[in-house]
């Protein structure tokens, strides 16, 4: 059996399989299912300073091979995340790492201070990305200027590891990315949704009550591997690959066109199981082309 384990800065994985952000609550939720021990490492649903009730339904919508969501960080703040959820699940087997979203720079790092003191969270996400918030979210994503202003200032506020999501709607991602590697952050993952929309033409309404939303799913795959390979060849820190995985198959692509682990998001919909069988796809296509590491496929097309 190969080695499937890596490393994201400090954090030491069992294997290169993540969960992605708002797609599997607390991880708790899958516990009837799952061993979610198996799981690499599990990011737990967008967490702001202040609680967040949400956009107005309807917020979801389906769409040819896949949806579009506006959720809108829906959470009850970091406050009740510390007291009443982080004791529920802080001796999961696996990393919990906690997506950070925010609509000013003081409060992602106020955000990031309180989590910083959590034993057992070893690394955030900086959610920069999120198309689904009036103010803040994506719009600091989208320059290099406002990464830099977010990055840098978190950077100083958080010891652990820290990662930091890219949105795709940008027309260069590998300058955002530099920038978040030049603020210092120790790994970035990317893609966050694409911004769609979606028309109920009997109505002549939008379907959304946001009009517009964020797009997942199959249909996102060939954009979310195109940025990873250009990201991957742009940075010199680890790269997280997520957007469109349904299957080990996919998370193979991610890898070889550079990234060090994946996450699962809308797959976890359809199969509460996927990233079980991820993992163990990965690991059979390893033992099938005689790979010992899953890093020896890190990177590994041949262009
Ligand atoms: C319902 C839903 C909620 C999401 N909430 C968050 C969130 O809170 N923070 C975040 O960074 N990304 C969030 N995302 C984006 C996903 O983490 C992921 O980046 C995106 O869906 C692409 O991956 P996928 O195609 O595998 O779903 C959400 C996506 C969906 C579908």
């Amino acid at each position: 059996m190969a080695d499937l384990s890596v490393n994201i800065g400090e954090l030491r994985m069992k294997n290169p399989v993540m969960t992605a952000s708002g797609t599997f609550g607390y991880g708790e939720e899958f516990t009837d299912f799952i061993d979610i021990a198996r799981i690499g490492g599990i990011l737990v649903k967008g967490t702001t300073l202040h609680k967040r009730e949400g956009n107005a339904y309807p917020r979801m919508a389906e769409t040819p091979s896949g949806m579009l969501n506006a959720v809108g960080l829906q959470n009850k703040g970091v406050n009740y995340f510390v007291e009443h959820i982080y004791p529920r699940i802080k001796d999961i087997q696996t990393n919990m790492i906690v997506n950070v979203s925010g609509s000013a720079v003081e409060d992602y790092v106020k955000t990031a201070e309180i989590i910083n003191e959590l034993d057992k969270i070893p690394a955030i996400e900086l959610n920069i990305s999120c198309p689904n918030v009036k103010q803040g979210g994506m719009a600091f994503g989208v320059s290099t200027k406002g990464a830099c202003e977010v990055v840098k200032a978190v950077r100083s506020a958080y010891k652990k590891t820290l990662i930091v999501k890219l949105s795709p709607n940008v027309t260069d991602v590998t300058e955002i990315a530099r920038a978040a590697e030049d603020s210092g952050a120790d790994s970035v993952s990317l893609i966050n949704t694409l911004l769609g929309m979606a028309v109920d033409a009997e109505r002549r309404r939008p379907i959304l009550s946001t009009v517009t939303g964020g797009l997942s799913g199959p249909a996102v795959k060939p954009i979310a591997l195109r940025m990873v390979w250009q990201v991957a060849n742009a940075v010199k820190i680890p790269v997280i690959g997520l957007g469109g995985i349904m299957d080990w198959k996919d998370a193979v692509e991610f890898m070889l066109a550079g990234a060090s682990a994946i996450q699962i998001g809308t797959a976890n919909f359809i199969d509460p199981a996927v990233c079980i069988k991820v993992e163990d796809g990965i690991n059979n296509y390893l033992d099938r082309h005689g790979f010992k590491s899953v890093s020896d496929i890190i990177g590994a097309l041949e262009v």
